[in-house]
Formats: structure tokens, C-alpha cells, sequence
């Protein structure tokens, strides 16, 4: 089976970042929610892919509740939230947010195949890709049709979820697709009460950005305003949040101008 098959390029996307673990739970919507509002308050063009076929988060996380998805029957067409970002994700075709999709793992892949193929996205600086956990399907054929321009890894800081997490980026490496590095979640928590900076996990010295020896772009401490918040709306965010959010961005955009052709 050829593993690289030609991508599907859209040239009115400049740059496709993908949000991996492989590991579940770590936080890859909250850092894929965190980082297009930044992006956008730049006065950037963002989209996001919600490409969690079976546990969507990014409609929620984003605002949007009370939108429904268009489709002409050949295109489908994204939502936009307050900040003007582009939301696709499979809840917005659900006639209740909390009907399950049960689906087997091909129809899911070809969810996604349609997804990037079939929407019209219009022209965007970025589009944010909020990946499933595990290396199945999905993932793959995500990997094998959108041409991305880097992936931005997302673990916690224990061993456990270090050797999950290189199950994913070893998968984007065999599939040639450019890991930009590792944003670190809630190695530490602020304490709601006092501000104080508690570590969570005793893991040693090492992170796990250098265990998988990719830079480290960010690392975001457990904040109780971010557990609560039903959504992320930009404009009410803390101080604090926006810095983490705006720092992470700043990071990506280095990075990805490592992998840019000259
Ligand atoms: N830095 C943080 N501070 C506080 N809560 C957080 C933080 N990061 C993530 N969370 C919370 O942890 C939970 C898991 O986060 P999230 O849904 O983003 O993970 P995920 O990796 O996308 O999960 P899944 O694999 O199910 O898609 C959520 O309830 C989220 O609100
Ligand atoms: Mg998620």
C-alpha cells in the first residue's frame, strides 16, 4: 500500500496546521481553540476542521450552538463564530448535538476526505485541524489527503502518555508530514485561591518535548477559568490566557517558516 499517496491541495489555504496526540484527553481542542482566536484577533482569515467524527468538541469551544452546517448537496459550507472563524465539524449536520455517530471506520474516513475536499473554505492565512486521538483511520487518511504545512503535538507531561504521543508523531513522520513540536498541558496548575504555580506530574527532568526531541512551543498551565468555560470566546478571556494563547501562536508561526519552501 503506497502510504503517500498524492495530496489534495487548495490554494486558497496558505498554511494547514493539524492538532495530534495520538493520547486522549491532553487538551488538542482546547489548544486548537486557543490558538485560531489568536490568529484571528491578528486580523488573520482562520478556519477550523473539527475532524473528531465521533466526540466533536470545537462547535461548543467556539460559541457556535445554535448554527446549523449548509450543504447544496455537492458543498458544504462553514459556520462562523463571533470572531469570525470558519467551523466545520459533523455536529453541525446533527439534528441534536448530542446524537452519537456510530459509524465504522472507513465512512468516517471519507467524512474527512469530504470535508477538506468539499468545503468552500474561501481564501484563509490559516486553517486548524483538530485531530481525533489514536493513529486509526481517520488520522490516516487525513495524513494521506490534506497537505499540511505543520503539526503541532499536544501531551501532558508523564511517560505514559510520551510513548502514546510518538505512536502519532512516528505516524506523521512515516507519512512525511512536518511536526512543528510539543505544547506541553497542564504540567502545572494556578490555584484558583492564591496564583500559586503547583506541579501536577513528577515526570524527572525531562520533558517530553526533548524525550521526542521536538521543541517545546509552549506550555500551558491547568487554569479553572479554562476547565469551566463553556466556550473560549476571545473577547472574554483573561489576560493571562490571551499571553499563554498569543506566545503559542508566535511559536507556530516561527516554526512553520522553518518548513516553508524559500
Ligand atoms: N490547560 C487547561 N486548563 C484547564 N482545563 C484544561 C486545560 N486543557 C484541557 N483542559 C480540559 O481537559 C479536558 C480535555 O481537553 P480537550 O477536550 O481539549 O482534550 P482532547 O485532547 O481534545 O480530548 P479528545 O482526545 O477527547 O479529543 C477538557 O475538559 C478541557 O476543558
Ligand atoms: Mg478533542
Amino acid at each position: 500500500m503506497d502510504l503517500v499517496p498524492e495530496k489534495k491541495p487548495n490554494p486558497a489555504i496558505k498554511q494547514v496546521i493539524g492538532v495530534i496526540s495520538g493520547k486522549g484527553g491532553v487538551g488538542k481542542s482546547m489548544v486548537a481553540s486557543l490558538l485560531a482566536p489568536s490568529f484571528a484577533a491578528r486580523g488573520l482569515k482562520v478556519g477550523i476542521l473539527d475532524a473528531d467524527i465521533t466526540g466533536p468538541s470545537i462547535p461548543r469551544l467556539l460559541g457556535i450552538d445554535c448554527f446549523r452546517g449548509e450543504s447544496d448537496g455537492e458543498n458544504l459550507y462553514p459556520v462562523q463564530n463571533e470572531e469570525g472563524i470558519k467551523v466545520l465539524s459533523i455536529n453541525l449536520f446533527n439534528e441534536n448535538e448530542d446524537d452519537p455517530v456510530i459509524w465504522r471506520g472507513p465512512l468516517l474516513a471519507k467524512v474527512i476526505d469530504q470535508f477538506w475536499s468539499d468545503t468552500i473554505w474561501g481564501d484563509l492565512d490559516y486553517l486548524i485541524i483538530d485531530f481525533p486521538p489514536g493513529t486509526s483511520d481517520v488520522a490516516l487518511t487525513a495524513f494521506q489527503t490534506i497537505p499540511f504545512s505543520g503539526l503541532v503535538v499536544v501531551a501532558t507531561p508523564q511517560d505514559y502518555v510520551t510513548m502514546i504521543v510518538r505512536k502519532s508523531v512516528n505516524m506523521a513522520s512515516m507519512l512525511k508530514t512536518p511536526v512543528l513540536g510539543v505544547v506541553e498541558n497542564m504540567r502545572t496548575m494556578v490555584c484558583p485561591h492564591c496564583g500559586a504555580e503547583i506541579a501536577l506530574f513528577d515526570d524527572g527532568s525531562q520533558n517530553g518535548a526533548k524525550r521526542m526531541e521536538l521543541p517545546l512551543l509552549a506550555s500551558l498551565p491547568w487554569r479553572k477559568e479554562l476547565a469551566q468555560a463553556r466556550s473560549l470566546r476571545w473577547s472574554a478571556l483573561s489576560q493571562e490566557i490571551k499571553r499563554d494563547a498569543d506566545r503559542l501562536a508566535n511559536e507556530v508561526e516561527f516554526a512553520l517558516t522553518a518548513f516553508s519552501p524559500k
